[in-house]
């Protein structure tokens, strides 16, 4: 049976860097959902219809990882019809031999409760932004407001709103070096291999 390791937490919480880091050790393949809803978001026009037509290579657009896009996404992804179309890809992407690694807001909850691991990684708002600003060249300050507007929307739409699964594992990682983050995941994953 494929081992799925489902990652769900706040923008830039760590979660995508741990999701990559396990699936190199383990050699399970990674989805990165958020990119999914930044896509449908980035081809405008009606998000229900951008959804149903999204391909592959809509996930290579430059500009994906702009905050701007970022925004874009959380609002798209409050509409249930677009998440609807989502489920499905997920689901079959979740369970490929030998293992799958899923990061987004709902995999715990919503696309993956079977998963063998759950995670829900957080970090101290001012780190986050702080991480992101770093990684996007961007004013910190301007940031922390954007990520704040963000998880606020996330936590707070009616479908699929990201929180912990009540078996989710919660890893804070204000404190810890990204190596430190990923061995405490990588003993997570041992632990129920
Ligand atoms: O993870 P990332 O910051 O790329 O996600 C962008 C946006 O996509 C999130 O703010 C959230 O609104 C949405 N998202 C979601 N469900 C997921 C992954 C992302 O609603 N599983």
């Amino acid at each position: 049976m494929p081992f799925t390791i489902a990652i769900d937490g706040p923008a830039a919480s760590g979660k995508g860097t741990i999701a990559r880091a396990l699936a190199q050790r383990f050699g399970f393949l990674h989805l990165d959902t958020g990119l999914l809803y930044r896509a449908v978001g980035a081809m405008g026009g009606d998000p229900v219809a951008a959804a149903r037509a999204l391909t592959p290579e809509d996930l290579l657009r430059p500009g994906l990882r702009s905050a701007e896009a970022g925004q874009a996404a959380s609002r798209v992804a409050a509409i249930p019809e677009v998440r609807a179309v989502l489920v499905d890809f997920q689901r079959r992407f979740a369970v490929q031999e030998p293992g799958a690694v899923l990061d987004g807001r709902d995999i715990g909850t919503v696309i993956c409760p079977g998963a063998q691991l759950k995670l829900y990684v957080v970090a101290r708002d001012e780190t986050r932004a702080a991480r992101r600003a770093a990684e996007l060249g961007v004013d910190p300050t301007e940031m922390l407001a954007q990520l704040r507007e963000r998880d606020a929307r996330d936590a707070d739409r009616a479908t699929a709103p990201l929180r912990a699964a009540p078996d989710a594992v919660v890893l804070d990682t204000t404190a810890l070096t990204i190596d430190e983050a990923v061995a405490r995941a990588v003993a997570l994953v041992e632990d129920r291999l």
